[in-house]
């Protein structure tokens, strides 16, 4: 079983690559750029990750990324999980990234962009591992630093296949991006967002009917309202789940707990991630892992898995049937 995990090509549609900054490459990042850490070793680092909540991986989580501030920063920490995608089996990457968490502390949108698209050419011809890149606003920040930096990102647009919602969720419902989505749309560039890991279903909702997302990052609190759920399964909505980031975010309390069954018996257009992997405990495979170990799946489920999330990736049609 564990093989067939590991060769089953899978895509991963769920990945904040600052949240795959493993504490290694931060240490490295931080002496090349003299950013002071507040730990003295990678395992002092490993060991602060106990999280109570959303919250409180988030302070981790921008704190760790003020070691990213050259081009070169970027790519080496995408390239970094490029590799450890590709030797997982993973063959496609949507991954996200926080601009107004760079700006805030002074590295420009060139820097990240040019970094980044850099990694992915990279990993294109060299892990032949496809990958497509989703620009996410910071639902605590004001909407008008989402306008601005959807302003401008301009240059860019060609490559950027989707905005995103991220960040603290509880008491950010996504009703005032609306204009700010419409504005991507309008420019050709699709939704997606975060709703329902800690946040009410209403929020769910709201992503599908004032951002008319196309994805559902998280969405595991749709049931609870079962007219959702009909809703979700019936427009066929895929939902982005990260259960190891459900465990160490207590959003459930133990993999055995997790909603992941009961999703599947309602027919949801499921897929599986890691969301963060460096903080979380594990990339793509250990998550297929982590669901084999606890719900006991067998081949076909895990087959059906990867084949929605290939399906639903921003790709080309061209590489999708050479996937699928
Ligand atoms: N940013 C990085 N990881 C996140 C998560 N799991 N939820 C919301 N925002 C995030
Ligand atoms: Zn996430």
């Amino acid at each position: 079983m564990d093989a067939f995990l590991k060769n089953l090509p899978k895509a991963e549609l769920h990945l904040h690559i600052e949240g795959s900054l493993e504490p290694e490459l931060m240490f490295r990042l931080a002496g090349r750029n003299d950013v002071a850490l507040p730990y003295d070793s990678v395992e002092q680092v490993r060991a602060a990750y106990d999280f109570s909540d959303l919250p409180s991986f988030l302070n981790l989580y921008y704190q760790g990324m003020a070691v990213l501030l050259t081009r070169e920063d970027f790519h080496d920490l995408a390239m970094d999980y490029f590799c450890r995608a590709a030797s997982e089996g993973v063959v496609h990457v949507d991954l996200s990234f926080d601009p107004q968490a760079h700006l805030k502390r002074g590295v420009s949108l060139d820097v990240q962009m040019e970094g980044l698209l850099g990694a992915m050419k990279e990993a294109e011809s060299e892990l032949d591992l496809s990958t497509a890149l989703i620009l996410s606003f910071l639902r605590d920040e004001p909407v008008a630093s989402a306008a601005e930096v959807l302003e401008r990102a301009q240059p860019w647009l060609s490559q950027i296949s989707a905005v995103g919602l991220d960040s603290a969720e509880a008491g950010y419902p996504p009703g005032p991006f609306a204009d700010v989505f419409r504005a991507a749309r309008e420019l050709g560039i699709p939704g997606v967002a975060h709703a329902g890991e800690e946040g009410p279903p209403d929020y769910i909702r709201s992503a599908l009917d004032d951002l008319k997302v196309i994805r559902v990052d998280h969405g595991v609190r749709c049931l609870e309202d079962p007219d959702l759920v009909r809703r979700l399964q019936e427009e066929r909505i895929p939902l982005t789940v990260c259960p190891l980031s459900n465990v160490r975010l207590k959003v459930v309390e133990q993999m055995a707990d997790h909603p992941l069954p009961r999703l599947l018996e309602e027919g949801l257009t499921l897929t599986i991630n890691s969301d963060d992997p460096a903080y979380f405990g594990g990339g793509v495979l250990d998550n297929y892992r982590a669901c084999q170990a606890a719900f006991g799946w067998g081949e076909d489920i895990f087959r059906q898995l990867a084949r929605n999330a290939l399906e639903a990736a921003f790709m080309t049609e061209d590489r999708r049937q050479t996937l699928l």
